[in-house]
């Protein structure tokens, strides 16, 4: 069980909230009172979360899109508001990851994850931006320990995020003074999700993920979500522009080691 926080009576909207950390954080937002709305690709996975929000008894909305399209984004979020009004709290965390060597994926592959994380992003705090509580409004990216991290076979990831990284601190300095706080949470290895089935997905892996991280454990999807709310909380009132890991202290150096073991699991060119 996480902390105890109140976000009843607001808006809380997670792009990329229909599974894996982002989906925990929309939960933990939802128990937590707020009126939540996710958005993803996938109709079904939006039904599939927004059901599961309402069964924790939150008002909660869906939209299938997808975050390279910056109309279909826009319209999305303008629905939100409309239906739930201004965001207090905006998660970004739409993402994609695959183990390979700059040299090992096409041009396109590596467009792809820029386009979904970095360029996503983007479009996703551009449309929110005007829709957002100012002031008080609070605005959580979810980075990787690639952002800063050199990672061997994330070159396109590691670039991304650290894009990524760059728009929460350039966002904390434009927005400031319209009393809106930009941070990035960087999770460590999250237990049940798509994004360790990609980079550890045999026992031995786990293990060596565990071994990897100080505290020696994987982290779980409510650790995250506890950082989100503590962000958008007030007590975390004058914090903005920070990137954040919550991660065991992965970042210290077990995660860039991690990147080794990933040689066997690329797919063959
Ligand atoms: N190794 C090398 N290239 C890969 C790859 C891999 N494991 N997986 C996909 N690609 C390439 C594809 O071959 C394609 O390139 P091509 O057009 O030159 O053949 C390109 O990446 C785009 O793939 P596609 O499946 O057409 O794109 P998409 O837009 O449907 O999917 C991805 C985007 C590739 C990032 C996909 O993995 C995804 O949707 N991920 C979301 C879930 C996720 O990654 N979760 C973890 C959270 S970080
Ligand atoms: P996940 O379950 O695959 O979450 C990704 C979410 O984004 C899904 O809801 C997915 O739904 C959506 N999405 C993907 N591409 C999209 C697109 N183009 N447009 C709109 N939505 C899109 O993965 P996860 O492992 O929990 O990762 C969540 C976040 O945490 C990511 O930002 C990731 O980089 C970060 N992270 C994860 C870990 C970890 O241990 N897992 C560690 C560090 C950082 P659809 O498929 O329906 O689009």
């Amino acid at each position: 069980m996480g902390m105890t926080f109140d976000f009843s009576g607001q808006t809380v909207f997670v792009a990329g909230g229909t599974s894996g950390i982002n989906l925990g954080v929309a939960q933990a937002f939802a128990r937590a009172g707020a009126r939540v709305a996710v958005l993803s690709r996938r109709q079904e996975k939006v039904d599939a979360a927004v059901e599961g929000l309402q069964g924790l008894g939150a008002e909660a909305a869906g939209f299938a899109a997808d975050v390279r399209d910056y109309e279909a984004v826009e319209k999305a979020l303008g629905a939100a508001h409309q239906r739930f009004g201004n965001f207090d709290v905006l998660v970004s965390g739409a993402a994609g990851n695959f183990p390979a060597k700059a040299t090992g994926m096409s041009a396109n592959a590596f467009k792809s994850v820029v386009e979904i994380d970095l360029l996503g992003t983007y479009h996703v705090l551009r449309a929110a931006h005007p829709l957002m509580k100012k002031p008080g409004g609070s605005i959580v990216n979810i980075s990787a320990p690639q952002a800063f991290l050199p990672m061997n076979m994330q070159m396109h990831v590691c670039s991304a995020k650290a894009g990524v990284d760059m728009i929460t601190r350039v966002g904390a300095m434009e927005w400031g003074r319209e009393g809106l706080r930009v941070n990035s949470v960087v999770p460590g290895p999250i237990d049940d999700t798509e994004g360790m089935q990609r980079l550890a997905p045999t026992e031995a892996a786990r293990e060596a993920v565990m071994d990897s991280v100080p505290m020696g454990r994987y982290g779980k999807a409510s650790e995250i979500a506890d950082c989100c709310m503590w962000l958008a909380s007030p007590a975390a009132a004058y914090v903005t522009g920070a990137v954040i890991p919550v991660d065991g202290g992965w970042s210290l150096g077990g995660a860039q080691a991690m990147g080794q073991g990933f040689e066997q699991l690329a797919k063959p060119q």
